[in-house]
């Protein structure tokens, strides 16, 4: 795949998503991989110990209470030790936008952060955008942020791909 690049040493790059509502975190997932050239995954269908072949994980997940999916959690409690491997984290929510600042974002990753960091992971950064919600109620008025992601945040999505590149590449392979 094409890596429009830098001089860097190139990262190997992996993505894994756990997406299951709309397929919104699926998006950006292939907006991200795009840039890096990195494969996309579900958390089954990866194992533990086959990350440690990537440089740069990127993990993905809709927002569920306030947390990343049961899965891709459970995938990073199985993880073994891996000493400063890169990695971020992206997601996609459901509230509406004058809820949704950096700091919600931040505490929607915060769970995940804490296992990967657990497990030696060095973090990069983190993404989050909206994404259309119908769950519970909402489906009787059509949902909030319909059409999210759109055109614009799967831009956003591959500006921080390319950041995430520079960042980790910056710290060496
Ligand atoms: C069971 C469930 C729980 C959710 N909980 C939250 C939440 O706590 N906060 C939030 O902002 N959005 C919440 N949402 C909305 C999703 O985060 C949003 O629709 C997201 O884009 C779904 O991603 P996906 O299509 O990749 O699964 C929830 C959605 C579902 C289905």
């Amino acid at each position: 795949m094409e890596d429009s690049g830098n001089d860097q040493k190139t990262l190997k790059s992996i993505i894994i998503v756990f997406s299951y509502h709309h397929h919104n975190t699926e998006k950006i997932a292939r907006a991200i991989a795009g840039v890096l050239g990195a494969p996309v995954k579900t958390p089954q269908q990866v194992t533990p110990g086959e990350l440690a072949e990537y440089d740069l994980v990127g993990f993905g997940s809709g927002v569920y209470s306030a947390t990343f999916g049961r899965p891709i959690l459970a995938l990073a409690d199985s993880l073994p030790q891996s000493a400063g491997k890169r990695a971020f984290l992206f997601s996609t929510y459901g509230a509406p936008g004058f809820v949704a600042n950096r700091e919600f974002i931040e505490k929607n990753h915060a769970e995940m952060r804490r296992k990967l960091e657990v497990k030696g992971y060095r973090m990069v950064g983190g993404f989050g955008c909206a994404g259309w919600n119908t769950n519970s109620f909402l489906k009787y008025f059509g949902g909030l942020n319909k059409g999210r992601p759109d055109e614009n945040d799967l831009k956003n999505a591959g500006a921080f791909a390319r950041e995430m590149r520079e960042k980790a590449g910056a710290q060496g392979t």
